[in-house]
């Protein structure tokens, strides 16, 4: 298969949390006729494979022998009056500071989550009542069988930290559709939003995030607080003293010590109140 790759690239260096052992097979497509070559390949031979983008949202818990496939399309934006278009693997906060710095409004509350373009759409990503279903126009993606889809989004399809871009779906490309602001109304909102997270999140220790769902009406946060979990650690791994929904790295931790604090959080919290988290990181192993 003619599609650049590497071999036994640590998970650590592929994710913002910083564990996990060897990604055996990264797959870096830089157009999409290759990363439709990868598809087509992997559903001939009956392979299974992963997608990966900025890794924010991830706990890999060991090698994969797996082929992953991590896409490395040009970065350039496409912008049409309004709307702007960009390809999954462009960074997420530099696009919404793209639109932000273009005078655009409708990604402020995009500009502090992290990964790629691809994962925000995968993960309908959102943030201070805004996620990415609210501008998404159009996008295009991958059939799991490599056939090209070119849509605008239908109901059913995005919901709270969940779409149906998974089981073999890749996201190309997306299309948000902006509206004209006054650029220093749209920076103050930045601001004040990146001030919010600086001062809830834990944001200079190595995370994925918050960690489960929040569960309807409730906090997931505000539940391991109250069941006095905030500090609880497993070697490096630590529910973090700052917001009870991270999980800290600090610096040395393993797979296995995220793997066993997430167990003990979840039993602790449904001995505490009865309510069941459910995780919003996906768990490879
Ligand atoms: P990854 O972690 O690489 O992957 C996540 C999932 O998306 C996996 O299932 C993967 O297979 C899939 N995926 C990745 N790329 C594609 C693609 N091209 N096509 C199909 N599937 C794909 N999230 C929020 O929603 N709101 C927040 O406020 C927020 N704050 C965060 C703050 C911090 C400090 C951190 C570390 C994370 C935060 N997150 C937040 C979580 C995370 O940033 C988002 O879920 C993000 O959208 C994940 O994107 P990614 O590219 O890193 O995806
Ligand atoms: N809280 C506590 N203790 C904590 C943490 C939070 O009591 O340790 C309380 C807060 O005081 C507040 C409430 O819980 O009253 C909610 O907390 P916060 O405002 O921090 O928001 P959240 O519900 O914990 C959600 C998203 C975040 C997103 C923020 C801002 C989920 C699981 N989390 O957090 O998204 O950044 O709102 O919109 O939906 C993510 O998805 O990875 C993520 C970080």
């Amino acid at each position: 298969l003619k599609v650049p790759h590497r071999r036994d690239v640590p998970f650590s260096k592929l994710t913002t949390l910083g564990v996990g052992g060897l990604c055996h097979w990264l797959f870096e497509p830089i157009t999409e006729l290759e990363a439709q070559a990868f598809v087509r390949a992997c559903a001939r031979e009956g392979l299974p494979w992963r997608v990966l983008g900025g890794g924010s949202n991830l706990v890999v818990l060991g090698d994969l022998s797996m082929p992953v496939l991590r896409l490395a399309l040009p970065k350039t934006i496409q912008r049409e009056g309004t709307r702007i278009c960009a390809p999954a693997s462009h960074g997420h906060i530099a696009l919404a500071e793209a639109a932000a710095a273009a005078g655009l409004s409708g990604l402020e509350f995009a500009s502090g989550i992290p990964g790629s373009l691809g994962g925000a759409i995968r993960m309908n990503a959102g943030a201070y009542g805004r996620e990415w279903v609210d501008v998404l126009t159009r996008y295009r993606f991958l059939s799991p069988e490599g056939d090209l889809v070119d849509k605008a989004p239908d109901p059913g399809e995005f919901s709270y930290r969940w779409s149906f871009l998974t089981g073999g779906r890749v996201v190309l490309s997306a299309t948000a559709q902006l509206a004209e602001g006054d650029p220093s109304a749209i920076r103050a909102q930045v601001a004040e939003y990146r001030g919010k997270r600086g001062t809830s999140q834990p944001l200079s220790k190595r995370n994925a995030g918050c960690i489960f769902k929040n569960p309807p009406g409730q906090s997931a946060g505000r539940l391991i607080d109250q069941a006095g979990l905030k500090g609880l650690r497993i070697g490096d791994a630590e529910v973090s003293p700052e917001h009870a929904n991270f999980l800290v790295n600090h610096g040395h931790a393993t797979a296995a010590e995220f793997a066993e604090l997430m167990d003990q959080v979840r039993a602790r919290v449904l001995e505490a109140s009865g309510v069941a988290l459910e995780p919003e990181v996906e768990i490879w192993r």
